[in-house]
């Protein structure tokens, strides 16, 4: 029986990595627009219209629906920066959604979801070091 947890510890590590691999390789995705003010500009109006609804307009996660919500956004603006919580996870779980959070892949570009990224890390606290989201 001991012999056995070993095995079958590799074996959830190998299944999970498979599952989540889309999720791996985003995490070493950079923002090709880092630094742009423009890309920053461009963000604010997307977000704008579509997201500050729910996560509120600096991303703090206290929007005029967010009340409504069952699982609230986290706030945005204390998510610690790359390389501790890396710009191409936000990418990923922008694209992909989460349970109430709508997957916006199909509505923009990758570039426009880096604009986002751009735009949700122009908003990010000095004291933003430790909060990582959940996958
Ligand atoms: C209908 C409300 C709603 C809208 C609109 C919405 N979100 Fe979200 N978002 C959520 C919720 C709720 C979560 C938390 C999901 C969870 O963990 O269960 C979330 C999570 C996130 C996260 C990860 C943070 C976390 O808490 O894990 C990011 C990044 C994000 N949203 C960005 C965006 C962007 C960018 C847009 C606009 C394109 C957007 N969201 C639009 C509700 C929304």
């Amino acid at each position: 029986m001991k012999r056995l947890i070993l095995p079958v510890l590799f074996l959830a590590v190998v299944v999970l990595g498979y599952m989540q691999k889309e999720l791996i390789a985003a995490a070493f995705q950079t923002n090709p627009f880092q630094g742009s003010a423009e890309s920053v500009a461009r963000g604010e109006a997307t977000w704008t219209a579509h997201c500050q609804v729910c996560h509120g307009s600096d991303g703090e996660g206290n929007g005029p629906a967010s009340a409504q919500l069952s699982a609230k956004p986290k706030d945005l603006t204390m998510v610690a920066r790359a390389p501790v919580f890396p710009d191409g996870i936000l990418a990923f779980r922008i694209s992909e959604g989460k349970n109430t959070m709508p997957a916006w892949k199909q509505a923009f570009t990758p570039d426009e979801i880096w604009d986002l990224v751009s735009y949700i890390r122009s908003k990010s606290k000095k004291a933003a070091k430790t909060l990582i989201l959940s996958f």
